[in-house]
């Protein structure tokens, strides 16, 4: 049976055909608009009502599933090439329109706050069918880049022993009783009892598993959740969100740039050349949105021209330091518009101060390297000033950070001496640590936040509204 997408490129040939999906509309007893999720676009059904049975007609209701059969002619209405003359309609599933009232699905408009609350119905609106067309596509995407040039996906654990970032941001794992603990002598958890005879979290990042791989298959990537227990309660920040991370051995920080730019140059193109419908909508949609919002926060650009020029201009490719300089002596710095003043080098860039660099002094991708090492993980790569690292952080217009990357420390006593000095327990990272004995060679990788990429490529705001299930501080719903 062909999806709705397909029929309305088929020719207008009175052919007989079924379709099935949900009822948007049902103008006059007569026209029914037909979604089964396969396109932004409806197909018209025209029913003559005097051929159906009144039992069936009251059932045809907004959000009912329906079975219809006719053939499909060119349509008179305007904005649809063809329509299908209904001569059979059958309900497959009922909807009671009391009910529905209740529900986003009733045909109004309806917040986005709203949307979210009804999170298992939501993806049946034009916005989040449009939205997961997308974040779909950009998922496959990512998959034919990485396998088109040779990596190959790593499924790195979810459950680990280790911090990944260094942070501390984990949820725990533990199937112990919460009432009534084993306890050690000193009044601690005695988790050599727990599952896996110790402590173990969600994973926060599949990075120092996939360097291990990268070092045995020579170029990998991961695609995955991951999990950061940061209470960060923004638009930009999720508790569970996808994480794309190649890893590439003998790749140092430059060509690590050149990779993480050509990905997204690419996934980004992809998605403007398939998901050319949904974009549209969507590029609509952003401009109806920006019309309620001041002049100075409206998207520079219409969406369609936003992506098209990251395809076509090279990023612009910025040391910490510049950065800094540029910073120091802005506008906003020097009339304490920031939250946070530069004062000196060193200090960590928050949101205002990426976006400063990227939508007002640059306008257009930045990506800095060259960060101070007391900002970044305990991975990367110590520069010959002892001071820096080789870190490189990607800066999107409207969205701030959208990939974090780093050459690595290849170098034993380097690595074993940072580890101390910041920290990080060698028991829990032996085996990241003991890599380097092997062979060890320059490599490095990056991090894409998957729902940054959704966010930029749709034009939406708010990272919840573009993965199915959004979890965030204080709402795991669903
Ligand atoms: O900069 P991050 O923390 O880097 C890493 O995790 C490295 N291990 C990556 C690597 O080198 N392999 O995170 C990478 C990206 C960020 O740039 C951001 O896009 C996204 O992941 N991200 C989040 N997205 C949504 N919600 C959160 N809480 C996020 N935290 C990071
Ligand atoms: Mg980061």
């Amino acid at each position: 049976m062909k999806r709705i997408n397909q029929v309305l490129e088929s020719e207008p040939n009175h052919a007989e055909i079924t379709v099935r999906g949900w009822v948007r509309s049902f103008r006059n007893d007569r026209f029914i608009a037909l979604n089964d999720g396969s396109t932004i676009h409806n197909l018209q059904c025209v029913i003559e009502p005097a051929d159906h049975d009144q039992s069936i007609l009251d059932e045809i209701n907004v959000a009912a599933a329906v079975a219809v059969t006719g053939h499909l002619t060119e349509s008179e209405g305007s904005g649809q090439r063809v329509e299908l003359q209904a001569t059979k309609v059958v309900i497959l599933g009922k909807a009671d329109p009391e009910d529905v009232k209740l529900t986003i699905l009733s045909p109004k408009r309806h917040s986005l706050e709203k949307l979210r609350e009804q999170a298992h119905l939501r993806v049946r609106t034009n916005t989040f069918g449009a939205v997961m067309r997308v974040r779909a596509a950009l998922s496959f995407a990512i998959h034919k880049y990485f396998q088109e040039k040779g990596f190959y996906q790593a499924h790195t654990p979810i459950i680990t022993g280790s911090d990944a970032e260094g942070a501390g941001e984990m949820f725990r794992l533990s199937t112990l009783d919460p009432k009534n603990p084993p306890i050690n002598e000193d009044g601690s958890i005695n988790y050599k009892e727990d599952f896996f005879e110790k402590e173990s979290n969600l994973t926060v990042s599949g990075q120092l598993e996939a360097e291990t791989y990268a070092m045995g298959l020579g170029q990998v990537y991961t695609f995955g959740p991951t999990f950061r227990a940061e209470n960060s309660n923004t638009s930009r920040h999720l508790a569970e969100f996808w994480m794309i991370e190649p890893e590439v051995a003998f790749n140092d920080l430059d060509a690590n740039m050149d990779l993480a730019e050509d990905f997204i140059k690419y996934v980004v193109s992809y998605a403007l050349d398939n998901c050319a419908d949904d974009i549209e909508f969507l590029e609509n949609r952003l401009e109806q949105e920006d019309k309620q919002k001041p002049q100075n926060e409206r998207s520079p650009m219409p969406l369609r021209e936003k992506l098209k020029f990251i395809g076509k201009n090279n990023f612009k490719r910025v040391s910490y330091t510049e950065a800094i300089d540029i910073l120091k002596n802005s506008k906003p710095n020097k009339n304490k518009k920031f939250k946070y003043i530069i004062e000196e080098w060193g200090a960590d860039l928050q949101s205002e101060h990426e976006r400063y660099l990227v939508e007002k002094h640059f306008e257009c991708p930045v990506i800095l390297f060259d960060y101070p090492a007391k900002i970044k993980a305990f991975y990367m790569r110590l520069n010959d000033d002892k001071k820096t690292v080789r870190a490189m952080d990607i800066l999107f217009p409207g969205i701030g950070e959208i990939v974090g990357g780093s050459q690595r420390e290849e170098r034993y006593d380097v690595l074993k001496q940072k580890m101390a000095d910041m920290h990080i327990e060698e028991a829990e990272l032996w085996w990241y640590l003991e890599m380097r004995k092997f062979g060890s060679v320059v490599h490095s990788g990056f991090g894409l936040g998957f729902e940054r990429l959704v966010m930029f490529v749709t034009g939406m705001g708010n990272v919840r509204d573009v993965i199915p299930y959004p979890r965030t501080p204080g709402n795991a719903e669903f």
